[in-house]
């Protein structure tokens, strides 16, 4: 039986692997969400059937407890969490991922502190495993402070008995000393447990002091960086399960840590490069975000009709979607306005899509799919901007950032951020409830350009009011 024990590991992590490489396309992403499930399952199935031959005997009701809880609140949440607040539930997993991680890590460092005469299950020096241990207390715990202050940012605000706090966006520039300092400190801390791995004051010092920077690393973020510091955390809640699994010698723990942890922190430099930021800017300069510019301009609403007929003369449409699309959930009438378009007039219609545009990475691509719109007419930025100038409309569905000129300009927070080049096509139509600021608070400059017109409203009813206008055509 012991033999089958490294064939489930090398199973499971085989499957990560091909989950991985299948998350990297819209069409083939459920089937690897199913291969990472399916991973999991095996791992879990072979840890247990391996602790069962090592110790003999085996907590059963503790393990189906845990099984059966973390379950149904698993499946609650999935079920429950609305497309728009799925970045919150990221990131609050993320921080459950890093404590899970660090907790492990302690308990069986723990017993150790305890009993020095024990045999390491890695056979490694107790002095190894205080080294790993803490940077897995520093890695997870850090990780859980910095992606519970995170979730906060991203909803708004916590409510505590009825009264919603607004969570501060606070970064004076010397709270970057203060970073370092805490950083050194932990480290300090490490190499004075190697001396006495047994002392446990070291231990709770480390747990507390990587608390605390976790806090004051995300403090200062605000605004458009936050998806890129969701993702980061993401990474490093691998790196600590990742330290872990070297402690418990568990290699899948290692295999799936490392990928969590390279393939956040690709998905991390990615992001950066979509806002044209650097990870260094992110964490230690500006906060992009955090003020919101107050709008005093006005522009003169259009109307469904005025828009449909504007549409009916159009060989080429783009629909640019955007977070508010998300909030009204308005992508079933999106594909149906693309089609109707299709069909009625013979008119070109793709989709242009923004790294960022929405609230987690793919977002735009996820809902449209759940439309069915075939993937081949979603078309990235980068691709995609170089045929707006033969657009004969734009239209932006709930987007504002991802297409705010205002990114070319170099300054403020959204300077240099690649937009959608929307301003590029002859006729703009913009569909949002009012002329008011997108995520990173930046009043948008296309808004009151002649030839833009503004639809107001929540986008699935002028969605709807449009396609109807479109079919009285
Ligand atoms: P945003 O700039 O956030 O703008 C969305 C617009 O949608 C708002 O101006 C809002 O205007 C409109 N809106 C909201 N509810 C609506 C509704 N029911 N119907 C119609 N419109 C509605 O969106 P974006 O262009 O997608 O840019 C995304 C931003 O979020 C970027 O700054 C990005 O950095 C940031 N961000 C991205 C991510 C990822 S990974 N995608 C994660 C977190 C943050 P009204 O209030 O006037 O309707």
């Amino acid at each position: 039986m012991e033999e089958w024990i490294p064939i489930g590991y090398l199973l499971s992590a085989a499957l990560f692997i091909f989950g991985l490489k299948k998350l990297g396309h819209p069409r083939t992403a459920p089937r690897g969400n199913q291969y990472g499930a399916l991973g999991m399952l095996v791992a879990v199935i072979t840890t247990i059937v391996s602790m069962q031959l090592q110790s003999g005997t085996m907590n059963w009701e503790l393990i189906i407890a845990g099984l059966v809880i973390g379950s149904v609140i698993g499946a609650i949440m999935a079920v429950k969490v609305e497309m728009t607040g799925m970045p919150e539930l990221v990131a609050l997993f993320n921080g459950f991922g890093g404590a899970a991680s660090a907790l492990v890590a302690l308990s069986e460092t723990w017993k150790y502190i305890e009993d020095p005469t024990l045999a390491l299950p890695t056979g490694l020096a107790l002095q190894v495993v205080v080294v790993a241990a803490g940077l897995s207390a520093l890695v997870g715990w850090m990780t859980l402070t910095g992606s519970l202050l995170a979730m906060f940012k991203l909803k708004g605000g916590i409510e505590i008995f009825g009264k919603w706090f607004k969570t501060p966006t606070w970064g004076p520039k010397w709270l970057n000393a203060v970073k370092v300092l805490l950083t050194l400190a932990v480290f300090t801390l490490i190499f004075m447990s190697i001396n006495e791995p047994t002392n446990e004051t070291y231990l709770w010092a480390i747990i507390g002091i990587s608390c605390l920077l976790g806090i004051v690393l995300v403090l200062p973020i605000g605004g458009a960086d936050m998806p890129v510091v969701v993702s980061l955390l993401n990474s490093l809640s691998g790196i600590a399960a990742a330290f872990t699994g070297f402690i418990i010698n568990n290699p899948v723990l290692i295999v799936a840590g490392s990928l969590v942890g390279a393939s956040g922190l690709i998905l991390t430099f990615i992001m950066c490069k979509a806002m044209n930021r650097t990870l260094p800017d992110v964490l230690f300069k500006s906060f992009g975000g955090s003020t919101k510019e107050t709008v005093t301009r006005t522009k003169v609403g259009s109307d469904p009709d005025e828009v449909a007929m504007m549409v009916d003369g159009a060989q080429k449409v783009i629909i640019v979607p955007g977070y508010g699309m998300a909030v009204s959930q308005c992508q079933h009438q999106v594909k149906e306005f693309g089609d109707l378009l299709e069909e009625k007039f013979g008119t070109e219609v793709k989709y242009a899509i923004h790294p960022v545009a929405g609230r987690m990475p793919g977002h735009m691509n996820v809902l449209l799919a759940e439309a069915n719109v075939p993937y081949e007419k979603l078309v990235e930025m980068d691709e995609i901007n170089a045929e707006f100038p033969e657009c004969d409309v734009a239209v932006v569905i709930g987007a504002n950032d991802t297409c705010n000129p205002a990114a070319r300009s170099g300054e403020g927070p959204l300077a240099g951020m690649p937009i959608i080049d929307a301003d590029q096509a002859r006729t703009v139509v913009i569909i949002k409830r009012s002329l008011s600021v997108g995520y990173a608070g930046v009043d948008n400059d296309l808004f009151y350009e002649d030839k833009t017109m503004m639809l107001f409203g929540d986008g699935k009813a002028m969605m709807t009011g449009l396609n109807n206008a479109v079919k009285e055509i």
